[in-house]
């Protein structure tokens, strides 16, 4: 089928390489030259595991052009995967979707029929507002245009976004049209009947099941995805309340979510506590919802209570540390992680940003690992206040972020950080306390090698 794709971020350029891998011919456009330039020397402007490896396997099947006229006549399924950032009020922009819809309106041939996919995530009506826009472009035209539009949202975790995309739980499509339906239905074929080669470095899980293709109208598909990534939130953000408690009353929250995920009605994913939520997603996506529901009068205080609990991690550090140490003016503090989670260089809403901007606004000197993602953390914290930036220091090597510190914490659960020699961390330091916010060490085994070890919701 050829495809032409609008946006090559992280849900774009995926989308692109899958069904590029599943012999679709896809076009993908992009108006930044900057990535445009990567794409054409074969790079991914994204760092995401196996997606470079990927995208070098389906050069022959995939192209890159900044232009839209260049591709969607000759499509005949349009993707639109493009940013909706949060407005001041924290409601999605759509602008971007709905330029997007009419670059492509304008373009369209007369009488052939395409079918517009919305894959970017967007307030509950968008699908309608974007036939409209649709619909007036072809009416300036003064042309019988045949679009329908359906809504396809994605359920893309970055750092498994490849494995999402082949071995998905489930795909929703919201339409009212059945052309369109069938063509996401011909599009997904591979996928929902699982009948391509994987690619070598990702197999197929071995007790994966065939997904189903849920079809639903256009508002319930874009309800479906905030609704998704909200409970998502408020799952984490409930286990990280027990968590207080458990600090208040001696017990341990990782014993308690291994007891409640063990009722299958609960399940025992996203039930770690520690510094919780960050990234693109549960925190723009919550925001929305309550934009959505402001706009219909409606009050959501779970999801308002989710984001407050969220907060609440981050600031819960720089409390550990003040009563680990009395004060905190002149020390020295590595951060273990900057990333908002691990397998991506992504940095945006990472708890990490928060913790170093109160440290350093306590005077604290803040040393900062990651494997891959200090450039993106360098360039989200310029622009606070510069005096307190001359006592941030980023290191690529962890013994150097140990030697003479008074305590370390670890924000993201980078693999690298589980194999770490804690005893000849703990002998480098000036005071060996280890606050571990994401409960990846046994506190026993911290102990012995010589922490002070405070986790949370670990009595
Ligand atoms: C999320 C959704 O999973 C995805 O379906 C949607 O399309 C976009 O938003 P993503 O933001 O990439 O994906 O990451 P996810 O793995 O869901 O983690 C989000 C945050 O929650 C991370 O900061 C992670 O550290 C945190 N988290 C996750 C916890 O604190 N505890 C958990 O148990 C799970």
């Amino acid at each position: 089928m050829k495809i032409a794709i609008i946006g090559t971020g992280y849900v774009g350029l995926t989308t692109a390489v899958v069904l590029a891998y599943l012999n679709h011919n896809v076009a993908a456009v992009d108006k930044d030259q900057s990535k445009l330039g990567l794409l054409h020397q074969g790079k991914s402007p994204i760092h995401e595991p196996g997606i470079q490896n990927l995208l070098e396997d389906v050069q022959h099947t995939i192209r890159f052009t900044p232009s839209v006229a260049d591709v969607v006549p000759d499509a005949e399924l349009i993707l639109i995967a493009v940013g909706t950032p949060p407005k001041k009020n924290g409601e999605a922009d759509t602008r971007h979707v709905e330029q997007a819809a009419r670059e492509v309106a304008q373009v369209c041939l007369p009488g052939k029929h395409y079918t517009l996919v919305i894959k970017s995530t967007v307030p509950i009506g968008t699908n309608q507002r974007v036939t409209e826009v649709v619909e007036t472009v072809f009416s300036a035209r003064g042309i019988q245009g045949n679009i329908s539009v359906a809504s396809n949202p994605e359920f893309l975790q970055e750092g498994l976004a490849l494995q999402g995309a082949f071995y998905p739980d489930r795909i929703v499509v919201g339409a009212n049209s059945e052309e369109a339906i069938d063509t996401l239905r011909r599009l997904y074929k591979p996928i929902l009947e699982q009948t391509f080669d994987p690619p070598s470095t990702l197999p197929r899980p071995s007790a994966y099941h065939l997904p189903p293709m849920m079809t639903t109208d256009p508002n319930s598909a874009e309800m479906i995805k905030y609704a998704a990534n909200t409970f998502l939130a408020l799952k984490i953000s409930f286990i990280n309340e027990i968590a207080g408690l458990c600090e208040k009353v001696g017990a341990d929250v990782t014993e308690v979510a291994r007891g409640i995920g063990l009722d299958a009605r609960i399940g025992n994913r996203f039930l770690q506590a520690g510094l919780g939520w960050g990234g693109s997603c549960y925190p723009k996506d919550t925001s929305a919802l309550l934009g959505v529901a402001a706009l219909s009068g409606y009050e959501m205080p779970i999801t308002e209570a989710a984001r407050t609990i969220n907060l609440r991690q981050r600031e819960c550090i720089v409390e550990k540390l003040r009563s680990a140490l009395k004060t905190l003016k002149g020390k020295t503090i590595g951060i273990l992680g900057l990333a908002f989670k691990p397998n991506t260089d992504d940095v945006r809403e990472a708890p990490s940003l928060d913790i170093i901007g109160e440290l350093l606004a306590e005077g604290v000197i803040v040393r900062a690992h990651d494997p891959i993602a200090i450039e993106n953390a360098r360039r989200a914290l310029n622009g606070k206040d510069t005096s307190a930036n001359a006592l941030l220091h980023f290191t690529e090597d962890i013994d150097e972020l140990a030697y003479d510190a008074d305590a370390l914490v670890l924000v993201t659960e980078w693999e690298l950080y589980h194999k770490l020699q804690l005893p000849k961390l703990a002998k480098q330091m000036k005071t060996p306390i280890l606050i571990d916010g994401r409960n990846i060490y046994s506190p026993q085994d911290a102990r012995n090698a010589g922490f002070h070890y405070i986790g949370i919701g670990r009595a």
